[in-house]
């Protein structure tokens, strides 16, 4: 790891950190305060620990990685897609997801994703969950996010276009109006 990098567990004096980077990665409007506020809360908070960040030494988040636990994904999912679980090969209820993850561009591309969803997936197993659903985005620059989730063992299962399109933000890639596809994900644990 780079010298000077740590891997802790979200923590509430870092969310302002989360939410600048989440929207400097997808662009202005993709994450509150108050929406990773509720997340936080809904996840089981401090106690759960199943979301991780980077932060460097002056505390600021050069990467995260947000997870929701079993039973707790459900309410915000089915309120943008009608999934269907029986593509995953695992009883909805012992299902992880893996939100969202980002890393600031200097330090992509070297494997940084890896370990904080290792620790998510260590968390995940630990509550008891069986697989880890993910929708990946499909444009990612690079297709870094398929690649970094395929080499992390993740399975695509279908594709949704206009995954994000119900968002009312400025994509980094389509501006308002997002067309963007996800590539729904599993992997088992
Ligand atoms: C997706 C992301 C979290 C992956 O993290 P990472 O630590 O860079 O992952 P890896 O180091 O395993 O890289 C994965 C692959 O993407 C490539 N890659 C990473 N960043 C890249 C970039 N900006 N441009 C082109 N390729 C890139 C890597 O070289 C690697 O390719 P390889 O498998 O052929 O070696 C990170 O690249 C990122 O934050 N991207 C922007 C936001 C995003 O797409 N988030 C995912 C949303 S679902």
């Amino acid at each position: 790891m780079e010298k000077g990098l740590t891997l802790v567990p979200l923590q509430e004096d870092l969310f302002k950190s989360v939410v600048e980077l989440a929207n400097k990665l997808f662009g202005p409007g993709y994450m509150s305060l108050g929406q990773l506020e509720k997340f936080f809360k809904d996840t089981g908070g401090e106690k759960a620990n199943l979301s991780f960040v980077f932060k460097n030494t002056s505390n600021e988040v050069i990467g995260f990685r947000l997870t929701y636990g079993p039973n707790t994904w459900q309410k915000p999912l089915a309120g943008k897609i009608k999934y269907d679980s029986s593509r995953w090969g695992c009883p909805e209820n012992k299902a992880g997801y893996f939100w969202t993850i980002g890393l600031d561009s200097r330090y992509q591309g070297a494997g940084l994703a890896k370990e904080m969803s290792e620790a998510s997936a260590n968390a995940l197993k630990a509550a008891g969950a069986q697989a880890i659903l993910t929708f990946s985005w499909k444009q990612s620059p690079g297709g870094a996010s398929q690649r970094y989730l395929e080499k992390f063992g993740f399975k695509a299962v279908h594709e949704w276009p206009n995954f994000w399109s119900h968002l009312d933000y400025e994509c980094v890639l389509c501006g308002k109006n997002c067309h963007c596809s996800a590539i729904e994900m599993i992997k088992k644990l």
